[in-house]
């Protein structure tokens, strides 16, 4: 009976989105889910939120450097985003002297924001281009069609490309290609940094409380974007003015209750909502295992020498918590995965859609097709997931790769000096990149360790030929860990790759031989060439096939249930969508509530003094203990409130999206999900899913109190 009822539930969940379920296109709302909204408690029109002609909300959102979301909150360009969005920024622009990452930073004038190498891009305007991409494909094979997508995106692209303005157009397929959408961006490209809390502020809970509420984390940083004094564009200047934006958001702190509305905008990177039963399958059993097991290796590295010296902290820490924070989430979606049985869930929705595609020639044959599509590429899978991770891991090692094209360039007949030239100098520059975040004593236990489970882990048969038994010849048996390290030591002390004079004599002489005898070059370039040699083919054949699949197989979907269809939301793609949904409590097991918020009195209990995680500035505790929270205090718990959570469905790229109340004003930056939701990009849970968000109240006492920028509280526009 349970059993029944579950499965009613997941095929509707799957055609129609429930609940809070639905990241929605802000331009092309349907009335029916606006409607929704305005049941919950939206107070905005249409037009209000988008709009074509005049400024609406859509205006003071952001994409924030390469994957986070950033919105503007003042007249003079100023930009709140998470901590961790901004990380590498503010990494970059400390030293061990003057360390913004660990102390934090606020500028108190214009004059002492930082210079950073960050852009912004505002969505300027939309336009459904499925008519134009499917004419120029018109007839084409399925492989023909794709091998030609590139050039028609271009094509059309090139048409609004207006590099004065900075206007770039990219091309973004929805609902598995059964519509194309084209959004045109206005990209800025002088961003300074504003301000950052300490790290034991913006980072507090480190590791252990990623993806994981209830939550203390103060997961802020601010920047500023100027324009040249039109307006337009340009490079960093001196000269250079704060943009005036075309809209910003007022900033309420009037604070949240359980129920309140909730609306999210911003960039969420992907979604896999209409994954198959083979997808769910290959990914808990191989992709997600594999990359969690390499992806430990290096971070027990990485940390080691990370605690022993606060230089190579800060060249490792941005690299570092971008591995550590996914593979938390590989880990954890699989633990979810199967906790929700969505394997099964998907299987029986597909027997059913199996069912209703009989006889039917465009659709009877596709679960026929994935089941062969994933059993070919299935042997091979676990090698990607290696090879994927930039050779496996080690920094050096993908420098080394990075070569292979300067190799191909050195071996072209009648290839110029001049365009030789031009390649080893790129090389150069990217390696004086390389070296800036290189730490040799944790890369070269990465590269032995990784080798080694390398050679453990897969299949003999799809080893680079020779590679291991030259090993083995020189520095002993295979099974031991010493035979590794042998060989990673001399390939660290023999590389030209991390020495200055002979990477000089390199490249003012460049021959192809010299990198061919380089032992890091070699290691890279025998895997990097087998995989490509024998299995990326495999691997485009394989996507080509699932892509072409997954078009069918929605397209069938909107077809068995066309009322349904009309509230079906596309996949996340990086593109910016709205979600809608309540601040709610929950319950994430048996016996155990989840309140909606977290306080100041939380924070104190999480206080671990010296703690790499959980440490805290002296004047936190001090203002905390004293409950000086000004005018930042929520009364009903007179305390001051720290993090909240909505039902709001947001995915990674959604990082430091504005969280907004009924009446458009900001209340919150959405800065992660929970971990008993963490399945969210293939199934959203409509009780246990909830994003999770620092109150902006939180956010300004940071500001004010402890660091004591008051001419940024004084830019915005407070709502109280
Ligand atoms: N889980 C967050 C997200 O993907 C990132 C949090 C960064 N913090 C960390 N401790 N690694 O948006």
């Amino acid at each position: 009976m349970k059993k029944i009822l579950v499965l009613f539930l997941f095929s509707f969940s799957l055609l129609k989105a429930m609940a809070d379920e639905g990241m929605w296109l802000p331009m092309l709302l349907g009335q029916q889910v606006y409607n929704d909204m305005v049941k919950k408690g939206l107070k905005l029109t249409k037009e209000q939120l988008y709009s074509v002609n005049k400024s609406s909300l859509k205006d003071a959102i952001l994409i924030f450097g390469g994957g986070c979301t950033g919105e503007i909150v003042s007249g003079e360009g100023l930009i709140f985003t998470n901590h961790h969005c901004g990380y590498s920024a503010i990494a970059n622009a400390s030293t061990v002297e003057h360390n913004y990452l660990q102390d934090g930073f606020y500028a108190y004038n214009k004059d002492q924001e930082i210079k950073s190498d960050l852009t912004v891009q505002f969505l300027d305007r939309i336009a459904d281009v499925t008519n134009e991409v499917e004419a120029a494909v018109k007839g084409l094979s399925w492989a023909e069609r794709t091998a030609k997508m590139p050039e028609v995106y271009k094509s059309i692209t090139d048409k609004v490309l207006d590099n004065e303005n900075g206007l770039v157009g990219r091309i973004y397929p929805m609902f598995k290609g059964n519509q194309y959408i084209m959004y045109v961006y206005k990209s800025y490209r002088d961003i300074r940094l504003v301000g950052a809390p300490p790290e034991t502020v913006g980072k507090f809970g480190g590791d252990t409380d990623n993806w994981e509420w209830p939550r203390h984390t103060g997961d802020f940083s601010i920047f500023r974007v100027y324009a040249a004094k039109d307006g337009k564009p340009a490079d960093y200047s001196k000269d250079n003015t704060p943009l005036k934006p075309k809209y910003f958001l007022p900033v309420s702190i009037k604070g949240v209750k359980d129920g309140d509305y909730a609306m999210i905008y911003g960039y969420p990177g992907g979604t896999n909502r209409y994954e198959t039963s083979y997808g769910i399958q290959l990914k808990n059993d191989i992709e997600n295992p594999s990359l969690v097991n390499l992806r430990d290796v290096r971070l027990k590295i990485m940390h080691e020498q990370m605690l022993k010296d606060p230089a190579v902290k800060l060249k490792l820490a941005s690299n570092y918590a971008s591995i550590a924070n996914y593979w938390k989430f590989f880990d954890g979606e699989t633990k979810q995965l199967i906790k929700f049985h969505t394997f099964d869930q998907k299987q029986a929705y597909e027997n059913k859609f199996a069912e209703w595609a009989k006889g039917k020639a465009e659709y009877e044959h596709i679960f026929t097709d994935y089941a062969k599509n994933y059993a070919e590429w299935t042997p091979y899978s676990k090698q990607r997931q290696y090879i994927n991770e930039g050779i496996m891991g080690s920094p050096l090692a993908a420098f080394a790769g990075s070569l292979i094209g300067v190799e191909a360039n050195l071996l072209k007949p009648g290839i110029s000096s001049a365009d030789i030239k031009k390649s080893v100098d790129a090389a150069t520059a990217a390696r004086k990149k390389f070296q800036s975040s290189e730490d040799k004593i944790s890369d070269q236990k990465i590269m032995a360790q990784t080798a080694m489970l390398f050679y453990n882990d897969i299949d003999k048969s799809q080893h680079p030929i020779g590679f291991y038994e030259g090993i083995k010849n020189i520095y002993g048996d295979l099974k031991e860990e010493q035979t590794f390290k042998k060989w990673a030591t001399n390939t660290f002390d023999k590389t030209i790759m991390l020495d200055d004079a002979r990477w000089a004599s390199f490249s003012a002489n460049p021959d192809a031989t010299v990198l061919q005898a380089d032992p890091a070059f070699s290691y890279a370039a025998a895997f990097i060439k087998n995989y490509n040699l024998k299995y990326a083919p495999l691997y485009t054949a394989f996507n080509t096939n699932n892509a072409r699949l997954g078009k069918s197989y929605l397209k069938g979907i909107m077809e068995m249930n066309p009322a349904a269809a009309a509230k079906m939301y596309p996949d996340a793609n990086f593109s910016m969508r709205v979600s809608f949904g309540s601040v709610k409590s929950y319950n994430p097991r048996d016996a155990v509530h989840y309140d909606y918020i977290t306080t100041g009195k939380g924070v104190l209990e999480k206080y671990i003094a010296g703690d790499y995680e959980f440490d805290l500035p002296a004047k936190q505790i001090e203002l905390m203990k004293k409950k000086d929270f000004g005018q930042y205090i929520d009364k009903a718990r007179n305390d001051l409130v720290v993090d909240f959570i909505t039902t709001n469905d947001i995915t990674g790229g959604n990082s430091g999206s504005p969280v907004i109340d009924g009446s458009g004003n900001l209340i919150g930056l959405a800065f992660d999900g929970n971990y008993e939701a963490l399945s969210h990009k293939i199934a959203f849970d409509k009780d246990l899913n909830r994003t999770i968000c620092v109150d902006v109240r939180y956010v300004l006492w940071c500001i004010d109190k402890l660091g004591g920028a008051k001419n940024i509280i004084s830019e915005l526009k407070l709502v109280k």
